[in-house]
């Protein structure tokens, strides 16, 4: 017997040298864990059981296996036995290694589970050896499986498309394969997130049913299937697309699969947020301890119109505001006929645009120093504008077949990252700039298409593999970037949502949550998002109303009320503010910046969901409860619409908290010159604890789009 326990819960294998390793429970922790072994289910002698846990095609599955070979004698299919484990403790968990064998074949897999006990959470992932000397192919390779017993299941994944990313799906698992997938190859994750539940008995609240959280720390091509059997288990899996990622393996090497992480709770899909938010902060995000500050971001302010002038002012108002950071983006780089007016040129040529910046980049991200401002700089180093002078030059670096004719997207083209020149390319170019101007302390890494048509004109001996190998050369790029600059901040653009996975969390500070910053739409992507990714990692900005994305106007107490739920910055013109929205905009700052930490590090509680009705909120507690964070923000108004109290969860019913409102307004009156009260008659108060989470918080919201941030503290 394998007992692999996460904290709360327990994956157990039964294992016997030569016999398939089995899957026998994957739950709560089980007080005497043998007895599942000792006392396995009747099975009808003519039914085929296959309770593998990493089943592989030949192996005596009929479903959709982990993993699928074949060998260089033209046979298809392995037949894996159980060989040999090894289990290395830590003090935060341990790492165990099964070691599986093929019966005839010189292929060995070690399924590898890393745990993580104080959060809940472990990793698998697979290691795949070829002992022999010919080559071994491998269709396809699972980062990791699970055989559930049950045959009621409910699946919750994100998925949209631009500007609408990570909206909420739920569906119950009926008989058959459900994929969710990515086949774009880069920016992966805007129209599907690599990240599911799968609730067991029924659909999960946030605080009831049994819950499985999945999600795969790969950047590139992926693929989770879901598959009810014939028995009714449900067989879930996770790993790199198979789908143009075969790989062949010579005699003598290994292969290495990226991590699946899960995790699991037995009170509903709140503890799993938590878990994996805490799990994220403390041991996989990037730079755990440097936080990316308060920004003002030229992009919607200024779209292309970007020079020198227009910067230093941009840099003046940052620094007015209080923001920790300016960012310059699109519209900086390319010369003549190629400089970067719009989107049709200019990408590849990194060079800074002489007639819109005489005397370069360098005296701007200087003056940002002395203002006491980071310096960030937006950058698309994966692509190329036809309009350019290095695809004039090397019109063979893109990604295509060669022999087709290359489709552009934004009117661009990207640039072959499996060629390794290519490859130093990309690394040179921008590790020279961070050389030249050591101001520069940020940098918005964007991605504004995928890869539709696959292809290498370089000698790069297997384009089936493509994906991979350009994924690892994006990887590659990073690390190396990070390693030489290390107090480097690193956000994943692509174009909102695009690098949304803890693969890229483990090299990225942040996400650029998505293109959308109309604050109601975003109250739903946040949402999803937040149901994987902590708030730390999900950028969010104030910008102007109307809203560039839908049109929609909302105050500015609203906007920042949404915004400062993530790390917040503001992407608009300052010089059109006023001077109340100025005056606003800097004490909301600041008070951000006191707040932040509650944000970043608290404990997420999801109280009511916009899916439900116009009043959504959530709450942060601090783990020692003496602090909390609430948000309410309401949608739409109808008079008579009346909202149950939030029942402030989280919180520690044996302590009193003060209430203290954050961004008020001044006092209001209505149309006709009738004082409105205060949103909440609780403000300046101490209540108990047993108040907030028993009765709950009630709001008066006069006008939609209004909303109230509260400062809890324990007294
Ligand atoms: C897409 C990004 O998501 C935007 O924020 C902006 O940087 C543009 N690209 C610039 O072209």
């Amino acid at each position: 017997m394998i007992n692999i326990s996460c904290g709360k819960w327990q994956i157990i294998l039964k294992a016997q040298k030569e016999s398939k390793l089995e899957i026998v429970h994957a739950g709560p922790l089980l007080s005497h864990p043998e007895e599942v072994i000792n006392h396995r289910p009747p099975v009808f002698p003519w039914l085929n059981k296959t309770d593998w846990a990493y089943p592989v095609r030949g192996g005596g599955t009929f479903h959709e296996p982990a993993a699928s070979f074949s060998f260089s004698d033209g046979q298809i299919g392995a037949d894996l036995f159980f060989h040999s484990h090894t289990k290395k403790s830590f003090d935060d968990g341990a790492l165990w290694e099964i070691c599986l064998k093929d019966s005839h074949y010189p292929l060995e897999i070690i399924l590898r589970f890393r745990t993580w006990d104080n959060y809940s959470v472990m990793e698998e992932s697979v290691l795949i050896r070829n002992r022999g000397g010919e080559e071994i192919h491998i269709n396809q390779a699972a980062s990791g499986f699970l055989r559930l017993k049950g045959n009621d299941f409910w699946l919750t994944h994100l998925a949209g498309s631009w500007a609408n990313e990570n909206r909420l799906i739920e569906e119950k698992v009926e008989r058959g394969l459900k994929i969710l997938d990515s086949r774009e190859g880069a920016r992966t994750t805007r129209h599907q997130n690599p990240s599911l539940l799968l609730s067991r008995g029924r659909a999960s609240t946030e605080t009831s049913g049994e819950v499985f959280g999945l999600s795969l720390a790969w950047d590139g091509n992926w693929r989770l299937a879901c598959e009810k059997d014939d028995q009714g288990d449900v067989l879930i899996q996770g790993g790199i697309n198979p789908a143009g990622s075969q790989s062949v393996l010579p005699g003598g090497t290994e292969w290495k699969s990226p991590p699946l992480i899960m995790t699991w709770s037995g009170e509903g899909r709140g503890p799993i947020s938590r878990q994996l938010h805490r799990w994220a902060n403390d041991v996989k995000m990037a730079k755990r301890h440097e936080e990316v500050p308060v920004l003002l971001n030229s992009w919607e302010g200024a779209y292309f119109n970007v020079n020198s002038d227009t910067i230093k002012k941009f840099i003046h108002d940052a620094a007015d505001i209080g923001a920790g950071m300016f960012v310059l983006d699109d519209g900086w780089f390319g010369q003549g006929d190629d400089a970067r007016n719009s989107d049709k040129a200019g990408l590849g040529d990194w060079e800074i645009n002489k007639e819109k910046f005489p005397q370069g980049l360098a005296p701007l991200a200087k003056k940002a120093r002395d203002k006491g401002l980071k310096f960030g700089l937006w950058l698309e180093p994966e692509m190329v504008s036809p309009q350019s002078k290095l695809y004039r030059e090397h019109p063979e670096w893109i990604v295509n077949n060669p022999h087709h004719q290359p489709l552009t997207e934004r009117f661009q083209l990207m640039l072959d990252l499996s060629n390794r020149e290519v490859e130093a390319y990309v690394f040179q170019t921008i590790d020279q700039y961070l050389c030249d101007i050591p101001e520069i302390g940020y940098i918005k890494w964007d991605c504004n298409r995928q890869i539709t048509s696959p292809g290498s004109a370089s000698s790069n001996p297997s384009t089936n593999d493509f994906f991979r190998h350009y994924e690892e050369a994006f990887l590659r790029i990073i690390k190396g970037l990070r390693e030489k600059h290390p107090s480097l901040l690193f956000q994943a653009c692509a174009s909102g949502g695009g690098r949304m996975n803890y693969g890229a969390l483990e090299q990225f500070h942040e996400f650029w949550t998505s293109d959308n910053t109309d604050p109601v739409q975003r109250l739903f992507i946040q949402w999803g998002s937040g149901l994987f990714y902590p708030a730390r990692a999900m950028a969010s900005h104030v910008t102007s109303s109307p809203n560039h994305q839908t049109g929609r106007t909302t105050p500015l107490k609203f906007r920042f009320d949404v915004a400062m739920s993530g790390r917040l910055g503001l992407e608009l013109q300052p010089s059109h503010m006023s001077d109340e929205e100025r005056t606003f905009s800097r004490r909301a700052i600041k008070e951000y910046n006191r707040i932040r930490p509650l944000v970043f590090d608290g404990d997420l509680y999801r109280l009511r969901a916009p899916y439900e009705s116009p009043l959504t909120s959530i709450l942060f507690v601090r783990p020692d409860k003496k602090e909390a964070l609430l948000f309410a923000w309401l949608t739409q108004r109808f008079v008579g619409d009346n909202y149950s109290p939030l029942k402030l969860q989280g919180l520690d019913e044996n302590l009193s908290y003060s209430l203290e409102e954050i961004n008020p307004l001044p006092p209001m009156v209505d149309p006709s010159g009738i004082p409105l009260p205060r949103t909440s008659t609780l403000y300046d108060q101490t209540v108990s604890g047993s108040y907030l989470v028993n009765h709950g918080v009630e709001f008066q919201f006069f006008t939609e789009y209004s909303s109230a941030v509260v400062l809890l503290k324990a007294k």
